[in-house]
């Protein structure tokens, strides 16, 4: 339904005959869409700039006519901890190897994205830069690293890529004039991410009671939500894999604390970037409270003058860094380090406020016009007071009636099979189960043949189960055709969902064989990598295969689109 998948077809097809020595090459890796956008952007204006363009998905990409190729731009995220997007994975893994061919009559440039709260902020965009450069390729200008809030830096890059390209290239007109015209886009929708659609909340409950269990010592004050919005009267529509994007706002007492802790006045106005607001309405509609990244922190240190500080930003303390980073906020930096401020520094220092987004667990061929969301509600005690998760805190507290901004955010990669007698494995531990929960619902509205199997895995069964009873009635109904459980806590040894995968080894090759599509959706960092590490070696095991035989198949599995992640 989004009309990515459509330019992209569109402009590759206009110049069938374009040589690579007058086309521009686009390529981009995305997890979560906004490199892909970007790309696009650049393709269309080159496009209509006259220029011969062709618009490709990494994984797409045919590395061997990288030898020819001409002028190159890459737009690229990297993922939490320095990980290429999934679709980039094999076109990372080409350029860094002993095949990579030498590059010499190639131009390039390189658009990172990246979350700055993270350490390896960029590490892909940057490792791809200096690789190319190593194999003799031109760097035409300088990489761009664009933060959570990319247009800072992506739209001065983009536009230079675009200056860069016309003085490199012969515009292609000739070409266009010679092919049918580009179809026209389908209309954008009318609510997007710059446009959200204000949808009223229609439930909001609690998915695990607090824990009365007679253990005791266990997570008795973690808050998971399931969430009803309505979108009626948006236009807007999703598929089961899509993302609903929330823009959220700062809790009115973390902004009150911040204005207290630093002695600024909520009321005064600050103009910054053309916008004249209060100061309270900057922090807590338009900056990052709840996330600390590095450039922050290096201010603060100036304004602090604090060489404790200071010596924690030296490149030898990085892991103190990340674990700062990790459980730290604002709030917290700048009441544990005194440091002055003014309004205006503030606001400028501070990231502006960017949407979270969250997979959607419902069908629309189940709840029609509504999107379900499964949140865990990010909260915890600090030595200064409570602390919380933007969103997750703006949607748990938030009251039947009331509205909240959102978009949908298309995620092309985490599709259901388009045949229905596929079978499917979802590997979904935690909130990372909310997708396969409108995947159910789906291939049960389509009355699909397929089986689906469904591994879950959570602390304890007694409180932590999530939608226990409407997979207990999926199973029941044949809707749900296997579900096995890891609760890691209920005994003495851990047991997580890739444990039942080894266990069940036999039978999940079985259903690979029989042409079953994965899915793993949860956390990217320990989980995904586990349960990856686990499915090579069921590969290996029940496969007879060699560990490198094993990594081809699962490799040959991905760009067929049957093995897909949405982790975070
Ligand atoms: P734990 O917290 O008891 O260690 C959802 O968060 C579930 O994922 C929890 O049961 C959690 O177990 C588990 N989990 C933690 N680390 C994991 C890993 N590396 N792989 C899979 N599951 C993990």
């Amino acid at each position: 339904r989004s009309g990515a998948g459509t330019l992209a077809t569109a402009v590759a097809a206009a110049l069938p005959e374009a040589r690579s020595s007058e086309r521009l090459t686009i390529v981009y890796g995305s997890q979560t869409g906004n490199a892909k956008r970007l790309a696009e952007q650049l393709a269309s204006q080159a496009e209509a700039a006259g220029l011969g363009v062709r618009l490709l998905r990494a994984d797409a990409y045919p590395t061997r006519e990288l030898k020819n190729e001409r002028l190159l731009y890459i737009v690229i995220s990297t993922q939490g901890d320095g990980d290429p997007p999934d679709d980039a994975r094999g076109l990372v893994e080409f350029l860094a190897g002993k095949r990579a061919p030498e590059l010499k009559n190639l131009s390039y440039a390189v658009l990172g994205l990246g979350d700055s709260s993270y350490p390896q902020f960029c590490a892909i965009g940057s490792k791809l830069d200096t690789r190319l450069a190593e194999l003799g390729a031109t760097r035409l200008f300088a990489r761009g690293e664009a933060d959570l809030d990319f247009e800072t830096v992506s739209t001065p890059w983009l536009q230079q890529a675009l200056t860069q390209a016309k003085e490199t290239l012969k515009p292609a007109a000739a070409h266009l004039a010679t092919v049918t015209p580009l179809r026209p886009l389908p209309a954008a929708p009318a609510f997007h991410r710059d446009a959200p659609f204000a949808a009223e909340l229609i439930a909001n409950r609690r998915l695990i009671a607090r824990g009365t269990s007679a253990r005791g010592a266990y997570s008795a004050d973690k808050d998971i939500r399931h969430i009803e919005l309505s979108l009626e009267g948006s236009g807007l529509h999703y598929q089961p894999g899509d993302a609903l994007g929330l823009w959220p706002r700062n809790p009115p007492e973390l902004v009150q604390a911040v204005l207290e802790t630093l002695e600024l006045d909520g009321d005064a106005s600050v103009s910054h970037g053309g916008h004249n607001l209060p100061l309270r309405q900057w922090l807590g509609e338009k900056r990052e409270l709840t996330k600390l990244a590095r450039p922050f922190i290096a201010s603060h240190a100036a304004h602090a003058r604090s060489d404790e500080l200071n010596r924690l930003l030296a490149p030898d303390n990085a892991a103190q860094l990340a674990d700062l980073l990790s459980r730290t906020q604002v709030i917290d930096l700048l009441q544990r380090y005194d440091g002055q401020w003014s309004a205006e520094e503030l606001v400028a220092a501070l990231r502006p406020l960017t949407p979270r987004l969250y997979s959607i667990a419902s069908s629309q061929k189940a709840v029609g016009e509504e999107a379900h969301l499964t949140v865990a509600h990010l909260q915890y005690e600090s030595e200064h007071g409570p602390r919380w998760g933007a969103a997750s805190h703006l949607l748990a507290a938030a009251e039947e009636g009331e509205r909240l901004p959102v978009f949908i955010e298309h995620n092309e990669r985490f599709r259901l099979p388009a045949d229905g007698n596929r079978d499917i494995v979802m590997i979904g531990p935690g909130t990372g189960v909310a997708p396969f929960r409108g995947f159910v619902q789906d291939r049960a509205a389509d009355g699909a043949g397929g089986r689906n199997w469904l591994l879950f895995g959570n602390p304890h069964f007694r409180t932590d189960f999530l939608y226990q009873t409407e997979w207990q009635a999926a199973l029941k109904s044949g809707q749900l055709h296997r579900l096995d459980l890891a609760f890691s806590r209920d005994q003495a040894q851990k047991v997580y969902v890739q444990h039942r995968l080894r266990e069940h080894g036999r039978d999940l090759y079985d259903w690979l064989q029989g042409g079953a599509h994965l899915y793993v959706c949860g956390d990217a960092t320990r989980m995904a990598r586990d349960v990856h590490a686990a499915l090579l070696s069921v590969i290996a095991e029940h496969g007879g295969k060699s560990a490198e035989a094993a990594e081809e198949y699962l490799n040959e599995l991905q760009q067929q689109g049957r093995y897909a992640r949405d982790v975070y």
